[in-house]
């Protein structure tokens, strides 16, 4: 792929430069790539009204076309103008989470592309609360289509400086806006199946969700095979959101594991509930103990031990609960097959 120049502009989240905010909205409008934050993990954005400027998305990360892209609006009335149909418990529950990490699946309407949607009839909504994810969909004036701003299978970006490392001299732009606080994607929910079901579970809960729109289908998700197809949300596919380094989740605590690869002469990083021993061929980091705390700073982890050169990620079993499915969903998935 031809090197462009990536321009890179430091934006406060608090106080959003309206200079850089416009010239990024024009990128945008003219059919540019810009990478900014959102309140999961960065994106990178498009124009999801132009085949053109989505394909180069695509290219960008290297991205299967059969794997769909969520469509980013700043509120409800654009939401509607995507979708052919638009029910009740979708207005429900963007009553409830919107803006929010919740990603609407729906009948798309004929104003989306279809290299959006992977050549699908559903389209994936919804609005981010990131002050700067919200500026820059005002600016540009049209909606946003944005996958995580990572290359294809490789870990999501929670700091400006890991959409960096995967995608300078492949887009135009980038708003560095410090880090994302949720840490992992949004949960995505199928609106056209009946029950709706969870395909991508995330900081919002199965739960949380029933409580608002009643029971909902949970599970299958996680067991799609790559044979499927169509695929019922191809990004879930068991090889993603992996590092470099091979991962493995302990059934328990993690200090055999440890201690078996200490033996092998390997270096080690241990993702501990608590401290532990180090030596010089093993670093701890203690996670946070709830859920909110250990998935904001999850990605940030991995993507600082993948570029040390250490041998083996060991992380220590989770605890059980519904607040640890994300998490537990997408460690499993790091923890899938060979390095790559
Ligand atoms: O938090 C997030 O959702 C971030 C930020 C940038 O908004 N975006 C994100 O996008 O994680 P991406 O492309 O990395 O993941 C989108 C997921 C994929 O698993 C994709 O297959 C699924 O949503 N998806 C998108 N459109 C879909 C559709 N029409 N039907 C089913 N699944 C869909
Ligand atoms: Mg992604």
């Amino acid at each position: 792929m031809t090197q462009i120049r990536t321009e890179m502009r430091i934006v406060d989240p608090q106080n959003p430069d309206p200079t850089a905010l416009q010239q990024a909205g024009s990128v945008i409008r003219e059919g540019g790539l810009v990478a900014f934050p959102t309140e999961t993990v960065y994106g990178l954005g498009a124009n999801a009204l132009n085949a053109d400027a989505v394909a180069r998305i695509f290219k960008a990360k290297g991205r299967p076309s059969f794997n769909p892209l969520i469509v980013h609006v700043p509120d409800i009335d654009s939401a509607r103008e995507l979708v052919a149909v638009w029910t009740e418990e979708a207005e429900k529950l963007a009553q409830h989470f919107w803006a929010g990490p919740l990603t609407l699946v729906l009948p798309k309407s004929h104003a989306i592309p279809d290299i959006v949607t992977g050549g699908g009839n559903t389209v994936a909504v919804r609005i981010p609360a990131h002050p700067i994810a919200q500026a820059l969909l005002r600016s540009a004036g049209v909606p946003i289509a944005a996958p995580s701003a990572n290359r294809s299978n490789q870990l999501s970006p929670t700091l400006a400086k890991h959409v960096v490392k995967g995608l300078n001299g492949r887009i135009d732009m980038i708003l560095d806006g410090g880090a994302t606080s949720g840490g992992v994607e949004s949960t995505v929910l199928s609106l056209v199946e009946s029950p709706p079901r969870l395909l991508r579970p995330g900081l919002i809960t199965p739960a949380e969700i029933s409580e608002v729109i009643g029971v909902i289908q949970v599970g299958a998700s996680s067991h799609i095979e790559t044979e499927r197809v169509p695929l019922l949300s191809p990004g879930m596919l068991t090889r993603h959101y992996a590092p470099q380094t091979p991962l493995l989740l302990a059934a328990n605590d993690g200090a055999e594991t440890v201690k078996a690869l200490l033996e092998q002469g390997l270096k080690v990083v241990w993702l501990a509930f608590q401290s532990q021993t180090t030596c010089t061929d093993l670093q701890v980091v203690v996670m946070p103990q709830d859920a909110e705390g250990y998935a904001s700073r999850l990605f940030a982890e991995l993507h600082r031990w993948d570029s040390m050169g250490v041998d083996r990620i060991v992380v220590s079993a989770l605890p059980q609960g519904e607040k640890w499915l994300a998490v537990a969903d997408r460690l499993q998935r790091a923890s899938q097959g060979e390095a790559h």
